[in-house]
């Protein structure tokens, strides 16, 4: 029998009293509750440990549909609310994990590639086509750095090279330059489910274990990787990029080519000089904020 749909709750309030309110509605019987920002204020690049939260703060309970909410909505203590509640709103049953499928469709990326979700069909078969199912890591090709980062792929990779894909996500890159003739890729992250999904892709396009290797990084040999890489190519956010500076520049050849994404365009300046002298970066373009660095290390 299919779930006949929740209610949704949405108050607002500050961020001294989120905690307090999200407990509260736990207790009234909320089956999830979700934070949205209130006021249009951007969080970029969270230090590590830290989770930052916006000064005004919209809070989404959901409720099963069964729930009577008029004693809930009656009975919020007044000194967590910023303005009484609003009427709750149903939310029809839907296959959550999977309700973003909608908005993926295929995209073409640069002049030769196409991203194109595992459940539809490729529009242009004979293009460079990858196929893509996210799972729970990050890269679709939606998000401006990823495409960026495709773009320059797609002007670089020539066949027969080794590319190293540092935070490898989907594996969407390390993919994409194996399908545009790059020899041998690896993929490194932090995140088991990025492993997971980027094996989960790699197979989905044909690739075997023998041409993409994926790691954690305390699986790497770094050692083999010393100096190996014709392009490494890392998408991250300038925080990490800054960190990792001396291991990425240690993967490059002689005359290696470095791509770094998930900066914001005023962060670009501070990253070409911790790069510098080894690598000679400069940024090859910009898209809704984000650069994306370029360079050679030295032949
Ligand atoms: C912005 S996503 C990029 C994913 C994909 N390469 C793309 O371009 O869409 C950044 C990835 O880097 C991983 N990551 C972040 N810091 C890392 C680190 N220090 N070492 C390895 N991976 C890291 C994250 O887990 C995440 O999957």
């Amino acid at each position: 029998m299919s779930h006949p749909g929740w209610q949704e709750l949405t108050l607002e309030t500050s961020q001294p009293h989120v905690e307090a309110l999200e407990d509260w509605l736990f207790a009234q019987g909320a089956v999830a509750v979700t934070l949205e920002d209130n006021a249009d204020e951007p969080l970029l690049e969270p230090g590590p440990g830290e989770t930052p939260l916006w000064q005004q703060v919209k809070v989404v309970a959901l409720f099963d549909e069964g729930v009577n909410l008029q004693p809930v909505i009656h009975g919020v203590p007044a000194d967590l609310i910023e303005a009484p509640a609003s009427a709750p709103a149903h939310v029809p049953d839907q296959d959550w994990e999977r309700a973003w499928m909608d908005n993926f469709h295929p995209m073409r990326m640069g002049e030769r590639l196409w991203i194109c979700p595992s459940w539809q069909e490729p529009p242009e078969p004979d293009a460079v086509n990858i196929i893509l199912d996210p799972g729970l890591a990050f890269g679709t090709g939606t998000h401006p750095t990823t495409a960026l980062c495709l773009g320059e792929l797609d002007k670089q990779v020539k066949p027969g090279m080794r590319v190293i894909d540092f935070g490898c996500g989907t594996g969407i890159l390390a993919i994409a330059a194996l399908k545009l003739g790059a020899g041998h890729a690896w993929g490194v992250d932090n995140d088991p489910q990025a492993i997971i999904a980027s094996r989960q892709n790699a197979e989905r396009n044909q690739i075997g274990a023998a041409q993409f290797g994926v790691s954690l990084p305390d699986d790497v040999d770094w050692a083999g990787l010393n100096q190996s890489a014709d392009i490494v190519v890392a998408n991250i956010l300038a925080g990490p990029l800054h960190l990792l500076a001396p291991q990425l520049k240690s993967l490059l050849k002689p005359g290696g080519q470095l791509i770094l994404a998930g900066l914001l365009a005023d962060q670009a300046a501070d990253l070409v000089a911790e790069y510098a002298p080894e690598v000679t970066l400069s940024v090859a373009c910009e898209k809704e904020g984000w650069a994306i660095l370029t360079g050679r290390s030295a032949p």
